[in-house]
């Protein structure tokens, strides 16, 4: 993970790399640090923690590098070494002239530093980062030519990487280059811009060049050169990114994950408007590409994510099986691409992810792209390394999703699942007419049924407060919304550090039932529906164990009064809907428990929002 920025122009350096970094904070807060070319050497600063550490420690150095105009910045998730100012980035060799920043991980940087260390290189930090400033640095005491020595020492490294290098004998000059992690150049008037994503140069400028993997940009204020991997110069792409500047604002809520489960319902209806125009006519997806014949020869769909969209691809699965009536499988990406998958050309192969830039599911979408399957593509950013290898893009047009934890982005996966669903059910014919218009004028009205949940959010937070003390808490499910279970256990996870699991309510007999007791709360998932009743029963089970019961239903069944300690009411929805609804309440139990605890709520320990490491 990790965000990587770079500037060269003759503005102040310092505001446009922090500011840049600050865009960048969704990747990672781990330590941040910055290296600008100040008037005769380069200097490094750094700090542990989240970027207003540094800006802290920048602002007793403001004289020094006030005037300087090149430099590289880094945020840092850490994946060798611990979070500290020793292993932060900027990296540098023993002569400190040449720095380095660097997103994802050298796997062969043991063998590397092995060699190194045998020529004489000393090591300051745990990280496998500083190892290419060690071999850069040696290459560049032979070649004296930093785009040169960084095209050797690539040759020499495995595992996956986006670098910006500078070097104190080839001032007012950054060297980038990257292999499976992303990478953009912004281009400005007699400057330029580097960075791990366009949000951390969007106000400067739109146009833009997205390196490629194996390339190596040399750029000046005055020149930008790009060459392949065999030294050539090429002439790259200039695209215009259909990016505004957005300032990101919490809009008065405590916290960005609370506005953006309260952004929900107009979310649902800005995905369905043009869509679903009406309950009898017929979807439109244009963006997809799916004709009769392609899903004629389809023996079967694999759906590929990881985290929450995973928990995504698990509604999909139910509701392609049950509207389409084509096998389906699902699989979390970083198993997905180290077995041998029978993926071939009549597969449909279906990558679901919010940043569209996670390196299993990216990685895992090339390789069913090699054997010949059609990629679709779920995303919320369509300007992605994902979207850039679909054949069909389905953008779920959620908006930046600030928090670190998804719920808008999910909602908007399963708003995305059931139009492709129903879409491709179309176009097979698998559904009868009065089915059809039931599910879309159902859809329909999701948004105010929400609406009517948030309305109601104080008593969901009385409820999360009476739970917010405990070690453990399960969540039972059956059906399609098991996968709900899972996401509900997540979010709780994620953002109060509370050990919560999801499971299939039929399997707590099996095993997890020997956990319970009068400490452990049991939340079930008891939509009406085909598993309400054997639901019902499961949960008398977890009742009988003494375990602090907690339902969400929408179910008017007085029988529950007695089963249960406090009851979670949604309003009605049909069963195959529900998923949609059932998660609303849960996100806000998550959100109030880890608020009442006084955990940092939209950026948890340890976690980033994009993960650009396998
Ligand atoms: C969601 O709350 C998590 N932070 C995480 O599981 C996330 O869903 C996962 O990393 C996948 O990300 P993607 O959707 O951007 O691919
Ligand atoms: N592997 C490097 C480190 O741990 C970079 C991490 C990243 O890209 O997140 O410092």
């Amino acid at each position: 993970m990790c965000g990587i920025v770079g500037y060269v122009g003759n503005k102040p350096v310092v505001d446009i790399l922090v500011d840049g970094l600050e865009q960048l904070e969704y990747r990672g807060y781990d330590s941040s640090g910055i290296a600008v070319k100040c008037s005769d050497k380069i200097e490094i600063y750094k700090a542990e923690g989240k970027l207003c550490n540094l800006r802290e420690e920048l602002s007793s150095h403001a004289y020094e590098i006030s005037k300087a105009t090149v430099g590289i910045g880094h945020i840092r998730w850490a994946t060798h070494g611990a979070p500290s100012v020793v292993n932060a980035h900027p990296h540098t060799c023993n002569c400190g002239k040449l720095v380095l920043v660097h997103n994802g991980i050298i796997e062969n940087y043991k063998e590397l530093k092995a060699e190194l260390e045998a020529k004489g290189c000393k090591f300051r930090s745990q990280t496998d980062t500083e190892t290419v400033a060690h071999l850069i640095a040696n290459i560049y005491g032979e070649v004296k030519d930093l785009t040169k020595a960084v095209h050797l020492a690539a040759k020499k490294i495995e595992g996956a990487y986006a670098l910006c290098i500078m070097h104190n004998d080839e001032p007012d000059k950054i060297v980038a280059t990257k292999r499976n992690a992303p990478l953009v150049i912004g281009l400005g008037e007699g400057e330029y811009y580097i960075a791990s994503d366009v949000p951390a140069f969007i106000k400067h400028t739109k146009q833009a060049i997205y390196l490629g993997d194996n390339q190596v940009a040399t750029i000046t204020k005055s020149s930008i050169k790009i060459e392949n991997e065999n030294m050539l110069e090429i002439s790259p792409k200039v695209e215009l990114l259909p990016w505004e500047p957005v300032a990101l604002s919490k809009m008065g809520y405590k916290h960005f994950m609370l506005k953006e489960i309260h952004e929900q319902p107009d979310i649902i209806r800005n995905i369905l408007v043009g869509k679903i125009k009406t309950s009898d006519n017929n979807i439109v997806l244009d963006e997809v590409n799916l004709t009769k014949d392609t899903l004629k020869n389809l023996n079967r769909i694999q759906i590929i994510a990881c985290g929450t969209s995973l928990h995504a691809a698990m509604v999909g699965k139910y509701i392609i099986e049950d509207f389409c009536k084509i096998p389906v499988d699902i699989e979390a990406s970083s198993e997905y691409i180290y077995r041998n998958t029978v993926t071939d050309k009549h597969t449909l192969v279906i990558g679901v992810s919010q940043s569209g830039e996670t390196a299993d599911t990216l990685t895992a979408i090339k390789q069913s792209k090699a054997r010949g399957s059609h990629i679709l593509i779920i995303t919320n950013r369509p300007d992605s390394a994902m979207a850039r290898e679909a054949d069909s893009l389905l953008s779920v047009n959620a908006g930046i999703e600030v928090s670190v934890a998804a719920t808008k982005s999910y909602i908007a996966q399963l708003t995305s699942f059931y139009l492709l669903a129903l879409y491709m059910a179309e176009i097979k014919g698998t559904m009868t007419s009065d089915n059809l218009k039931k599910i879309k004028s159902e859809m329909l009205l999701l948004p105010q049924k929400i609406e009517q949940i948030l309305a109601h959010k104080e008593e969901i937070q009385k409820c999360a407060r009476k739970y917010a003390n405990t070690r453990d808490f399960i969540y039972i499910a059956r059906g399609i919304n098991y996968p709900t279970a899972l996401e509900g256990a997540l979010k709780l996870k994620e953002i109060s550090y509370i050990n919560a699991t999801g499971y299939p309510a039929g399997e707590l007999k099996h095993g997890p039932i020997a956990m319970l007791d009068e400490t452990m709360p049991v939340l079930s998932i008891l939509m009406n529906g085909s598993v309400y009743e054997k639901l019902l029963s499961n949960s008398e089970e977890a009742k009988a164990r003494n375990a602090r019961m907690i339902a969400l239903t929408n179910s008017t069944d007085e029988k529950l009064n007695d089963l249960f300690d406090s009851i979670i009411r949604v309003p009605d929805v049909m069963e195959l809907l529900s998923p949609l609804i059932a998660m609303i309440p849960l996100q806000l139990i998550a959100y109030y428990i880890a608020e009442f605890l006084g955990k940092d709520v939209d950026q948890p320990r340890n976690l980033a929002k994009s993960v650009t490491v396998e």
